[in-house]
């Protein structure tokens, strides 16, 4: 396992992160194993979220992480807030990034980790209705009272981390976006600058190149998923360029194709941070075993024209 910095945070974390978004439907043995599955493949970093199943999510990787007996000194903890749900009937109702909401939120959190602390928290999803100084008395207040250490943000474009961090005392480490070679929109619109096609629609203000900038740390969510949520690429019949490519450049480096996809990710120099969703461990194991490839810039080209994606 390769290890990197997160953001400028000083945080040593596992170049790829167990995401704990799926852990709630499995039981609490299934749960160690994956969890245990992740400590000994090198894994010392865990994404969740308030939102996941209400809790659950974090009740879970909470319980899961205690009963494997992990130091928590040694691994990093990581959630996220700011999704409302209506207790009633789970349904999200509205973004909330109000001190209120926030505070109590983590501290919820906090009870589900089973932890007295988190290394990160990040802004889930943007309230257009976030007062500023409100938010700013949020973050202060989680610092001082020693509950969180560092701060990010989640599905924000560069000039909504801008207005953000114009508020905040403490830097944004960390912005988590969809990333992968089932959506390449980031990088595809870099390279379509100035252009008439479809592609050269800007749906993110440049994130690659800001969040390189600015050191931020993009943490690449459901990187095997094509679409929103529409299904895995591998092995899928309707991606049959990209798993031959997969094929070709795993044969090549004796690994599975589920490492190369990995691989593919952070063989990008904006070093990113792969958030792996499998809850099956051999599986697991195949994709933890893509932060020790390092593939080559042909291959990473090939990859992404396999994908889909054309070099004008
Ligand atoms: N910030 C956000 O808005 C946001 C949104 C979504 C997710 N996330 C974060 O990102 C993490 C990962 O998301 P994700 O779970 O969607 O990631 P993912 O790794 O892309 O997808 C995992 C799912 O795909 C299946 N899968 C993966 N590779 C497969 C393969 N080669 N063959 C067959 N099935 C395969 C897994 O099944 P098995 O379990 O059977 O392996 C699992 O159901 C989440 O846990 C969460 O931490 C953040």
């Amino acid at each position: 396992m390769k290890y990197s910095e997160i953001g400028t945070s000083g945080v040593k974390a596992s170049r790829v992160a167990l995401g704990a978004m799926r852990i709630r439907g499995k039981n609490g043995d299934e749960a160690q194993e994956i969890v245990r599955t992740a400590l000994d493949g090198g894994i010392n970093f865990f994404d969740t979220a308030d939102c996941y199943g209400a809790g659950a999510s974090s009740r879970r990787l909470g319980q899961a992480l205690k009963d494997v007996g992990v130091d928590r000194s040694k691994i990093f903890v990581q959630t996220k807030f700011g999704i409302y749900r209506d207790p009633k009937d789970d349904n999200i109702t509205r973004y909330d990034f109000s001190k209120d909401h926030l505070v109590a939120a983590l501290d919820s959190e906090l009870k589900n980790l089973q932890t007295d602390y988190v290394d990160f928290v990040l802004l889930h999803r943007p309230d257009t209705l976030v007062d500023l100084d409100d938010l700013a008395g949020a973050f202060n207040e989680l610092q001082s009272s020693g509950k969180v250490r560092h701060f990010g943000v989640s599905n924000m474009n560069p000039m909504q981390v801008e207005m953000l961090q114009s508020a905040l005392d403490q830097k944004l480490e960390v912005n988590q976006l969809q990333f992968g070679l089932g959506h390449t929109g980031m990088v595809q619109q870099e390279m379509h600058v100035n252009m008439e096609d479809t592609p050269s629609i800007d749906h993110d203000g440049g994130l690659i190149s800001y969040s390189r900038l600015k050191r931020m740390t993009i943490q690449a969510w459901s990187p095997f998923q094509f679409g929103f949520f529409e299904g895995v690429f591998i092995d899928n019949p309707k991606f049959p360029e990209l798993n031959e490519a997969l094929q070709s450049v795993a044969d090549a480096h004796g690994v599975a194709k589920n490492a190369i996809a990995v691989a593919w990710i952070l063989r990008h120099p904006a070093r990113m941070q792969v958030l792996l969703g499998s809850m099956t461990p051999s599986r697991l194991r195949e994709m933890m075993a893509g932060a020790d490839i390092e593939i080559t810039a042909q291959e990473w080209y090939d990859l992404y024209v396999a994908a889909g994606n054309d070099l004008p």
